[in-house]
C-alpha cells in the first residue's frame, strides 16, 4: 500500500491531466493502490469550481477507463478532488495554496508540473519562496513533465533552478516511455535470461535499429512542436532512452542508482559527433500532403500555426556508435517520424553473418541473418527469426521464427502514467530521469541541433503515410541494409 499523500496538480484543466493523469489516478484507485487520505488538488486558472472540476474529470475518466467503469472507485476518486483556482503567475496563489495546505494537514505532497516548460523553473522559485518545498510536516517532490530544456545550455539554466532549490531525491524527470511495460521487459529480457548474455557485443551483433514511427501528424500541438522538432522531441529523450536500456552494462543492483549509473555510462561513451560529422550521420525532413489509411491528410507547413517557410523536422534519423569494449564499431539506427505508414515502436537486432558457408552449392541464401526483434507498442512481442531447411528433396532454406506475445489474452495492460505516479508517491526514481542522464543527452544531440541549425539548404520532404525519408538509407555503413520496418520478415509491402 502507498502513503498517504497529496498530489498538487498544475495545469490541472489541461490535456496532459484530461488524457493521462486523471485516468491514471482512477486507474491506481481502482487496484487499490491509494489511501484513503490520498487527495488530489487540481490547480488551474480556468474559474472551475470543485463541483465543475469533479464534472469534467467523470468524463474524462469514462472516456479512457479500461473494461467496465467502476461507479464506486468514480465516486471515492471523485471525492479526493478539491479544485483550487489560481494563476501561476500570481504570487498570492501561493501564499493561498500554502495555508491550504496547512489548515487540511497536507503532510506529504507531490507538485505535478503539467504546465508550459518555460514556466518550470519559475514555479519551483516560487513554491521555494512560499515555503512549500519545506520538509517539517512530510516529503516535498516535483515532478517534471518533458522537455527538460530546449537544449543543453537551457537544461542547465533549468537544473541550477532547481538545484538551489531541491534535492535531486526531491526531482522526478519523467520520461514516460521508461514506464512502458515492454521497455522495463527489455531490461527483464536481459538480465533474467541468461540465453541472450553472451551474444549480446560487438561479436555477434551487427547493427541495431530503434524505431518509433506514428501516424499521427502534430494535432494542435503546433507551437511546441514547430520550436521542437523529432529529434528534441523524441530521440533526445526516449529513443535515447530506449538506446541506454538496450546497450548498458548490467548494473550492480536494480536500484535506482545504480540502474542510472549504468545508463549514464552508455550516453557518455557515444561517440561525438563534430558538425562536419552530422551530415553522414545524420537524415531529416518533414512531411507533404498524403494518406494515412486511405484518408487524405494535409501537410506539415499546411497544418495549425504553422509558418509557411518552417524547416522544423517530422522525421528524423541517425546513427550513433558507442565507443565501449562491448559496442565498439556497431552502429545503433535510430529514427522517428510523424504521419509514417504504421505506428509502432520497436527494437530490431541483426546479427552477424555466418563466418563460413557449408551450403553454397545448393542455393541457400548465405546472407541470411538472425534478427531479434523487440516489438514495444502496439504489440508487446518479442520475435526470433533463424534459418530453417524446407520440406522437399532439395536444400533449400527459409526464415522460421520463435515468437512471443507478453500478454495473456485475459491479461490487460497498464498505462505508463500509472507506474509512474505511483513510483512518485513510493519514492522511487528508477524510471525517472537524473540530471546527468539529462544532460549526457543533450550532449549527444547538440551539434546536430547547431548544425541543422546552421544549413540552409533546402530541406527532404516525404509523403504522409509512406515509410519516410528514404534517403535515410544512406546513413547504413553496409549498402544492403534497410531500414526493418515491420516485425515480421519485411515484405514487398512494407518496403519503401
Ligand atoms: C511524447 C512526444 O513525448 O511522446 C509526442 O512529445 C509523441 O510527440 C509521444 O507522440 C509518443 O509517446 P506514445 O506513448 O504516445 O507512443
Amino acid at each position: 500500500m502507498s502513503q498517504d499523500c497529496t498530489f498538487v496538480i498544475f495545469g490541472a484543466t489541461g490535456n496532459l491531466s484530461q488524457i493521462k493523469l486523471m485516468p491514471a489516478l482512477y486507474h491506481l484507485d481502482r487496484a487499490g493502490k491509494l489511501t484513503d487520505n490520498m487527495r488530489i488538488i487540481a490547480c488551474g486558472r480556468r474559474g472551475w469550481t470543485t463541483q465543475s472540476c469533479v464534472e469534467k474529470v467523470t468524463a474524462w475518466v469514462t472516456e479512457k477507463a479500461r473494461g467496465q467503469l467502476d461507479e464506486e472507485t468514480l465516486q471515492r476518486f471523485c471525492s479526493r478532488i478539491e479544485y483550487f483556482n489560481g494563476d501561476l503567475d500570481d504570487e498570492d496563489m501561493y501564499g493561498s495554496l500554502s495555508a491550504h495546505l496547512k489548515a487540511h494537514q497536507h503532510n506529504n505532497v507531490a507538485y505535478y508540473m503539467a504546465i508550459k516548460p518555460q514556466d518550470f523553473g519559475a514555479v519551483v522559485d516560487q513554491l521555494a519562496t512560499h515555503k512549500l518545498l519545506d520538509e517539517t510536516q512530510g516529503w516535498r517532490r516535483v515532478v517534471i513533465e518533458k522537455p527538460f530544456g530546449f537544449d543543453l545550455e537551457s537544461a542547465q539554466t533549468l537544473q541550477a533552478q532547481v538545484r538551489r532549490r531541491l534535492e535531486e531525491r526531491q526531482v522526478f524527470r519523467i520520461d514516460h516511455y521508461l514506464a512502458k511495460g515492454m521497455v522495463q521487459n527489455v531490461l527483464v529480457f536481459r538480465f533474467a535470461n541468461l540465453l541472450m548474455e553472451p551474444l549480446w557485443n560487438r561479436n555477434f551483433i551487427d547493427h541495431v535499429q530503434i524505431t518509433h514511427s506514428e501516424t499521427l501528424g502534430i494535432g494542435t500541438r503546433g507551437r511546441y512542436y514547430n520550436a521542437s522538432g523529432a529529434l528534441r522531441d523524441m530521440i533526445q529523450s526516449h529513443l535515447l532512452q530506449l538506446l541506454t536500456l538496450i546497450a548498458m552494462e548490467p548494473p550492480v543492483s536494480m536500484g535506482a542508482e545504480e540502474l542510472r549509473d549504468e545508463k549514464v555510462k552508455v550516453l557518455k561513451s557515444i561517440r561525438p559527433l563534430s558538425e562536419s560529422d552530422v551530415q553522414h550521420h545524420t537524415h531529416r525532413a518533414q512531411y507533404t500532403a498524403g494518406h494515412i489509411d486511405s484518408t487524405a491528410v494535409c501537410g506539415y507547413l499546411e497544418e495549425e500555426s504553422i509558418p509557411d517557410d518552417s524547416t522544423t523536422e517530422t522525421y528524423a534519423a541517425l546513427k550513433v556508435y558507442i565507443d565501449n569494449w562491448r559496442w565498439q564499431g556497431v552502429p545503433f539506427y535510430l529514427r522517428t517520424g510523424k504521419r509514417l505508414k504504421k505506428s509502432q515502436s520497436m527494437v530490431s537486432i541483426c546479427f552477424k553473418k555466418l563466418p563460413q558457408t557449408f551450403f553454397r552449392a545448393s542455393g541457400v541464401n548465405v546472407d541470411t541473418r538472425n534478427w531479434l526483434v523487440l516489438g514495444i507498442q502496439p504489440d508487446a512481442c518479442l520475435r526470433l527469426e533463424m534459418t530453417v531447411k524446407e520440406p522437399g528433396l532439395e536444400m533449400h532454406t527459409r526464415t522460421a521464427s520463435l515468437d512471443a506475445g507478453f500478454l495473456d489474452a485475459d491479461e490487460g495492460y497498464t498505462d505508463a502514467y500509472e507506474d509512474l505516479l505511483l513510483d512518485v508517491i513510493e519514492g522511487d526514481q528508477s524510471l525517472f530521469l537524473r540530471w546527468d542522464e539529462v544532460e549526457w543527452a543533450w550532449r549527444v544531440v547538440e551539434p546536430i541541433l547547431r548544425a541543422w541549425a546552421a544549413d540552409k539548404g533546402p530541406l527532404d520532404t516525404y509523403e504522409a503515410g509512406s515509410w519516410g525519408a528514404v534517403k535515410s538509407r544512406r546513413l547504413f555503413d553496409d549498402k544492403n541494409f534497410r531500414w526493418r520496418h515491420a516485425i515480421h520478415a519485411v515484405t514487398e509491402d512494407d518496403d519503401e
